[in-house]
């Protein structure tokens, strides 16, 4: 288990994203440095021996997060999701430097009877090529630096005002009063940005004693009943949210019926369960949230 030393450089690609905002926030230290999609594009095939020093820790947030957007331009996703962080792990290998790569429930997904919540030990497969592009990049960081830590997570959201994530979205939505269709039969582990902020900046601090983590608010939950949710939190009636089916609202990519993530493993690997989706969600929405500091 690698750990950060006193005066090693954390670098966070995709800092303009919501994880690695929201990574930088909550470490507010001067030796954390976070890097936009234009300082340092991770499928720039120069680019990490330009930033990477020996002893550094590089958490890579950058991803092509756009579900249908992979599914309609999988050369990119592949680009972004797969090649690039593999090219940022052999560059980690090249001058001994740790890397954290952040990855997602989506690698799951494609047993439509599951109830139960995924482990690192399930073997992933997934149904979108967002998923696959995501599961190669597992696989290519895995190969290219074995001591990598790949840690995967689960529908982030900040919730911030004005956001474009789910809860940001139906935060709005519930404020100006608005009825909305949201489908009841897609289950997974909602994740607020900062609390696996917090899960990240102790897996940096301390290590885990696995190579695959799972990092996501406990519980698993359908969208629907998310977005009741989030209207309860602020007082409007949850009754305006109504459940459709994913047949009703048809994506271009296909999504998990059931992708929750559990973190009976990643306990056992030394990581401190996140706490419940329902307590951090509240936290979000009502504005009094503080992540837990570690
Ligand atoms: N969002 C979710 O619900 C969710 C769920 C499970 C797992 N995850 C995983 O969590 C991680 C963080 O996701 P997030 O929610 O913070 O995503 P996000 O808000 O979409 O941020 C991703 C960031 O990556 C940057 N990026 C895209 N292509 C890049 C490139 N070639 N080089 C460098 N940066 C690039 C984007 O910059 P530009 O905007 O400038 O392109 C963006 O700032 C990702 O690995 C994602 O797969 C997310």
């Amino acid at each position: 288990m690698s750990t950060a030393s006193s005066s090693a450089r954390i670098l966070v690609t995709g800092v303009a994203g919501q994880l690695g905002r929201a990574l930088l926030a909550a470490a507010n230290r001067p030796d954390v440095i976070g890097f936009t999609s234009t300082e340092w594009d991770i499928t720039d095939p120069d680019a990490a021996a330009r930033h990477i020093r020996p002893g550094d820790v590089v958490v890579n947030c950058a991803a092509l997060t756009d579900v249908d957007g992979c599914e309609s331009d999988p050369e990119r996703a592949e680009r972004v999701n797969a090649a690039g962080p593999g090219r940022l792990a052999a560059a980690c290998a090249a001058v001994g430097a740790r890397l954290i790569h952040i990855s997602t429930d989506y690698v799951f997904g494609a047993d439509p009877d599951r109830d139960r919540p995924y482990e690192p030990s399930d073997e992933p497969a997934p149904i979108s090529v967002y998923g696959a592009s995501k599961l190669a990049g597992e696989r290519a960081v895995l190969e290219a630096l074995p001591e990598a830590t790949v840690v995967r997570t689960a529908w982030v959201y900040t919730g911030d005002r004005g956001g474009r994530d789910f809860v940001s979205v139906m935060r709005d939505r519930a404020q100006r009063g608005q009825t909305v269709r949201v489908v009841d039969d897609q289950i997974g582990s909602p994740t607020y940005a900062k609390d696996l902020a917090g899960a990240l900046l102790v897996i940096i601090g301390a290590g885990v004693g696995a190579p695959i983590v799972h990092a996501a608010n406990n519980g698993a939950v359908s969208r629907y009943r998310q977005a009741r949710a989030v209207y309860a939190a602020i007082g409007v009636d949850p009754g305006l949210v109504e459940p459709v089916s994913s047949a009703d609202v048809p994506r271009l990519a296909p999504r998990p019926a059931y992708s929750a993530l559990g973190s009976y493993e990643s306990e056992e690997a030394g990581l401190t369960r996140l706490r419940d989706w329902r307590a951090a969600l509240d936290d979000a929405v009502t504005g009094s949230a503080t992540a837990p500091r570690h």
